[in-house]
């Protein structure tokens, strides 16, 4: 079927929409939504038989939906209705939620419904939600859809409040007013359950210390207390503060009255409070220690039937230079353990997205963090990859992006959870050469065709499709319970093997042979001569891109690399 994605952006729930469908043979085109005569345009060039809208902002103009079949996917259950779905699903404590493929008409969120798949409901934040439990289910409703459109005498089911099966309601826009957090009143769990409701967008609007902020990122803490609201304690940039039967931990927060050049994004609580959280008690929690209670351990390292386990579950994926160099240490100290096997896990929710643009983006010379970050995010991968004694196991629960697959691919063996969409290209950061070693560990895995291929089409890649082009070693597990058994089996039988020595002694040769014939130091190097253009040069691309990625700036125009049709044209 030929298949227009008309979407606000190519977010993870279209990109995993996209790897799917293309895999199982449809044609795809994609168009950002940036007004009804670009979208009339692109359906005029393309002409779809089917116009699928994963993630929109507005309504689709009438003079498409009335010629053409628009399925839209809304975040809720059969009958649901309204622009704060989940946010409204988490703060009422469902049980259940789902997502409904509706076909558009005049009124919002109330056309026929053509698939509606639900799913249990998960203490987590939305954005968790979204990537994980909505993502699946949106992928089995137009799965649905599309079967039901292809039989050809199927027929949508119109809303109807009567029927028993439709228990959704219309629900208005969920306001600050809603999110408020009473810090005098509010238990812990509210108080989570309210920041996550908001979490990554908008956040929940707050006041610390006379600072006007919104909240993300939080995490319930057992051991510390204090009075209501207080501020009690600092960790890796995130600040605690007690609840009246606790406390949580806010790992992000975003000035909601930036001062005259501050930043408007989203920055390391720490950062944002700047002198109001100078004199908080540094809590520190080494990745070894098992924390006896509830609390928010960023890095940590376990040790199982002789496996080592690293997970680091940086917010959105983001690395920054002393995450990186947290984790270097850690790897570093994990190589100095009696373990022979080696397991990364990166967050539940994304592996790594590389560099920490935001970051970047807040440095007072951001051209000095990216050089300071990447170098960081270098000797990560360099630690890595120098691992004689250690076999390195990634295991990607979540997607990765950029730098951050490029760092999977300095362990010996990469596993992906089936569901997982890989970036592996940086191109589309304004012409980001990109370091990381990619240059010695891509084409080493597809070879060079593959691997230019790979870095200039600037597509998402599906695990399936990036295992069968060797980009890694394998992808199982539809659920993440399945996968995380399964990946520890597989360590553990490892550890356990008669043959793990000599496995280890041919990594230790082949690594010995690819240093005489390049050293890593030389691909280094070269790499970032050309970072050095994309950071100091004349062409400013990465930092017009990078401060349009962090301001999150509507976009313009679709690039042809996703519009098929305007390439199609354009040739
Ligand atoms: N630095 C800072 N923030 C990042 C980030 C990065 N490298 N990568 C993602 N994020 C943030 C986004 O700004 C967004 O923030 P929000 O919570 O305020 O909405 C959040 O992570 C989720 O990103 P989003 O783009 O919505 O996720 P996605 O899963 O839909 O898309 C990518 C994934 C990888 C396609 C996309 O995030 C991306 O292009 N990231 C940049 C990768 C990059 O260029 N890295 C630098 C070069 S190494």
């Amino acid at each position: 079927m030929r298949i227009l994605f008309l979407t606000h952006a190519f977010n993870s729930l279209s990109q995993r929409l996209y790897v799917e469908l293309a895999r199982r043979g449809h044609a795809l085109s994609i168009e950002f939504d940036i007004n009804d005569a670009v979208a009339e345009q692109a359906v005029a060039l393309f002409q779809p038989e089917l116009i699928v809208a994963p993630f929109l902002k507005r309504a689709i103009p009438e003079s498409i939906w009335r010629n053409h079949r628009c399925i839209i996917v809304h975040p809720g259950i059969k009958g649901d209705r309204g622009p704060s779905s989940l946010d409204w699903a988490i703060l009422r404590c469902e049980t259940t939620w789902g997502v409904t493929c509706l076909q558009a008409d005049a009124e919002m969120d109330a056309g026929d419904i053509w698939a509606s798949v639900e799913f249990p409901m998960r203490a987590a934040a939305k954005s968790s939600l979204y990537r994980n439990e909505v993502t699946e289910a949106a992928l089995q409703g137009i799965l649905l859809t599309i079967e039901r459109i292809e039989q050809g005498d199927c027929r949508p089911e119109p809303l109807d409040y009567d029927r028993p099966d439709v228990q959704g309601r219309w629900h208005c826009l969920m306001t600050q007013a809603d999110r408020a957090v009473d810090w005098a009143a509010d238990d812990t769990a509210t108080v989570l359950r309210k920041i996550r409701a908001g979490d990554g967008v908008p956040g929940v609007r707050d006041c610390i210390g006379g600072k006007a902020c919104y909240l993300y990122n939080a995490h319930p803490e057992s051991q510390l207390s204090g009075a209501p609201g207080e501020l009690l304690a600092r960790r890796d940039g995130a600040v605690c503060r007690a609840t009246v039967d606790g406390a949580v931990w806010i790992t992000h927060l975003r000035a909601a009255e930036p001062a005259e050049g501050e930043p408007a994004f989203k920055l390391p609580a720490t950062q944002v409070l700047g002198p109001l959280a100078e004199h908080l008690p540094e809590h520190r929690l080494l990745p070894t220690v098992e924390p006896a209670g509830a609390t928010w351990q960023e890095l940590s390292y376990r040790e199982r039937n002789g496996v080592g386990h690293l997970y680091f579950d940086f917010y959105n994926g983001a690395m920054d230079s002393e995450q990186c160099e947290r984790l270097r240490r850690a790897v570093a100290e994990a190589k100095q353990r009696q373990i022979r096997v080696l397991v990364l896990w990166g967050g539940a929710d994304f592996w790594s997205n590389g560099i920490h643009l935001n970051r970047i983006e807040a440095a007072s010379s951001p051209a000095d963090e990216s050089w300071r970050n990447i170098n960081a995010m270098n000797d990560l991968c360099r630690e890595l990859i120098e691992t004689p004694s250690l076999y390195v196991i990634a295991a990607l629960r979540g997607n990765a992006g950029a730098g951050g697959v490029f760092m999977a691919l300095a362990a010996d063996r990469v596993l992906a959870r089936e569901g997982v969409v890989l970036n592996p290209h940086y191109k589309s950061m304004g012409n980001l050469y990109g370091s990381e070693y990619w240059s010695y560990l891509l084409p080493k895995r597809v070879g060079e065709v593959r691997a230019k291929a790979l870095t200039e089409n600037r597509l998402p890649l599906g695990a399936p499709e990036a295992s069968e082009l060797g980009l890694i070693d394998g992808c199982f597990g539809e659920t993440l319970t399945e996968f995380e058994a399964l990946v520890e089996m597989e360590a553990r039988t490892l550890a356990e093997c008669s043959t793990l020595g000599e496995r280890l002694e041919g990594k230790r040769l082949r690594r010995a042979q690819d240093e005489a014939e390049k050293p890593l130091e030389e691909y280094r190097e070269e790499e970032l001569e050309r970072m050095k253009l994309n950071f100091y040069g004349f062409d400013p691309s990465y930092h017009v891109a990078r401060y349009h990625f962090v301001e999150k700036l509507p976009k313009a125009r679709t690039p042809v690399y996703l519009a098929r049709h305007r390439r199609l044209q354009a040739s």
